[in-house]
């Protein structure tokens, strides 16, 4: 049979971001930066780098900015080369050269399932990527590299996980399965629950912000009804697809960082901002000196 490619990856951003008002009363939470990059940027170049070349992203009112964002700036492009600045201008391109972007509205927040079913008639009848671009992943090999590699062996819905510990567990979809024989990293999911108490969690394996999966998944969101919180509920969906096709978990490697969550988003700036080249060295030394660290 042949491999299917993952082309497209959808990046749901139309939710309100409650987390971090009042910073996102009027700025999209997507478009917060870490060190000098809107987080969503941090997804689509994963994305990207994993072989996907249609980007779909739903968005919202007040969300202009991030179609501004990945679209060409005539006037500051023209000011950088007028001004020779050819590293800030190719820095410029390089973001509105980033794949084929496509946009779709979600005309009401009605959860993360929603969103995702704006989405039907741009991925069309094949499996695809969802990104949740407030998840930034720092890891060797991309996370959704990562998956894809798994895809291609297992032509399944895949989700990713990271062990969650502590009652924190009742803030993420929880996974129960059985590991797979050939990759300790991949568990076949048997039974999924979403935000439950942690006395009753099957287990410490979260769902974090990186999908893939089959197009069947559209019909099953079509025919849930909303749940918690009035939103259409993704695990909601993948629990009916659950009965019908086979669903993995992988435990991917590297580092999340809940960005949409305000101390998420401090250590992911913290770290992301050590790591860089033209930062790094003068911020740590800023740091180890701060009396604030030596109370
Ligand atoms: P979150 O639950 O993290 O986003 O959803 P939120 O609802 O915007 O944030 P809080 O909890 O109020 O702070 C994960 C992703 O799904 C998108 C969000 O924009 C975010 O990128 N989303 C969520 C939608 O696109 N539509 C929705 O109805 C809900």
């Amino acid at each position: 049979m042949a491999k299917i490619k993952i082309r497209k990856a959808v990046f749901p951003a139309a939710g309100l971001g409650t987390r971090f008002l009042p910073a996102t009363k009027a700025i999209p939470k997507e478009m917060l930066p870490v060190v000098d990059k809107p987080i969503i940027q941090y997804g689509v170049e994963e994305a990207i780098a994993a072989g996907c070349d249609q980007i779909i992203i739903v968005t919202g009112r007040g969300k202009t900015v991030i179609e501004d964002h990945f679209d060409i700036s005539v006037e500051l492009e023209k000011q950088l080369e007028s001004r020779g600045k050819t590293d800030l201008l190719s820095m410029a391109r390089h973001i509105s050269n980033l794949g084929r972007v496509a946009y779709i509205r979600q005309k009401e927040a009605m959860g993360l399932g929603h969103a995702v079913l704006m989405a039907r008639d741009l991925v069309g009848d094949e499996p695809f990527a969802v990104v949740l671009p407030d998840d930034v992943i720092d890891a060797k090999t991309p996370c959704l590299k990562q998956m894809i590699g798994v895809f291609n062996d297992v032509q399944s819905s895949i989700l990713a996980t990271q062990v969650v510990e502590g009652p924190a567990i009742s803030s993420y979809g929880v996974i129960d399965g059985k590991p797979c024989a050939k990759n300790p990293r991949v568990l076949e999911v048997k039974h999924l629950v979403e935000k439950p108490k942690q006395a009753d969690a099957p287990s410490k394996n979260a769902i974090i912000g990186r999908y893939i999966l089959t197009p069947r998944i559209f019909e099953f969101l079509e025919k849930t009804p909303l749940g918690a919180g009035g939103e259409l509920q993704l695990t909601d969906a993948i629990r009916s697809l659950l009965k019908h096709e086979k669903v993995y978990g992988y435990k991917f490697e590297g580092k999340r960082y809940d960005a949409g969550d305000k101390l998420g988003f401090l250590k992911a700036t913290v770290e992301f901002a050590l790591k860089r080249d033209d930062l790094g060295e003068e911020f740590r030394s800023w740091l180890q000196g701060l009396p604030a660290l030596k109370r």
